[in-house]
């Protein structure tokens, strides 16, 4: 199994990863292009046997430098249970984009229970508080067609040791 950051050629089968791993929206496959391009030092895949079974896309905001914001997780059936997503954040973690993050945000619908107990096991190996906060409104934002979305915010912290 080997853990990169993506490249153009990946952008497919990223795709294809999400659209498997329910209840990730999918995105066009040329947002999964822009992912594996533009920003292909904040996102990191695991590949085995040259399939590619576990994906963290994210980027750091204009405006807040110190911030991680992980977009999505999505680690296929057959590798699920085996820490891969913390791997795939500290490979992110470890490069140089990351040099200035002491915070990690990500937004989770309430009845994903998946993520939250993903996210709490990562506020614990960040050892950092974590808080939660309304981000994006059912109604206000999504006008009834998606669930609220929920600001998760992990830090600070120091970057873990990479390796
Ligand atoms: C969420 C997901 C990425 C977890 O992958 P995984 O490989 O099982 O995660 P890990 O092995 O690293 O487990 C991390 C923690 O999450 C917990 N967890 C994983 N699946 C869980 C579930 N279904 N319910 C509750 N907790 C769960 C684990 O118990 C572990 O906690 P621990 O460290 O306290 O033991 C995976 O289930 C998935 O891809 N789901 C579909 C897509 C999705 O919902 N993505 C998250 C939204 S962005």
């Amino acid at each position: 199994m080997e853990i990169t950051s993506p490249k153009s050629e990946d952008g497919a089968a990223v795709h294809d990863l999400v659209a498997a791993c329910p209840p990730l929206d999918t995105n066009s496959l040329y947002m999964n292009l822009i992912q594996t391009t533009h920003f292909a030092q904040t996102c990191a895949l695991a590949r085995e046997d040259g399939e590619v079974i576990a994906w963290v896309s994210g980027h750091i905001p204009p405006e807040e430098p110190d911030t991680f914001f992980l977009w999505q997780v999505a680690v296929g059936e057959k590798a699920r249970g085996k820490r891969l997503p913390k791997k795939l954040i500290a490979d992110i973690f470890s490069r140089p984009a990351c040099k200035n993050v002491r915070y990690l945000k990500t937004t989770i619908t309430p009845d994903n229970d998946a993520s939250w107990g993903l996210f709490r096991s990562v506020a614990r190996w960040l050892g950092a508080p974590l808080k939660d906060e309304l981000f994006f409104d059912k109604e206000r934002h999504f006008k009834g067609r998606h669930d609220s979305e929920v600001l998760v915010t992990i830090g600070p912290f120091d970057l873990p040791p990479s390796g």
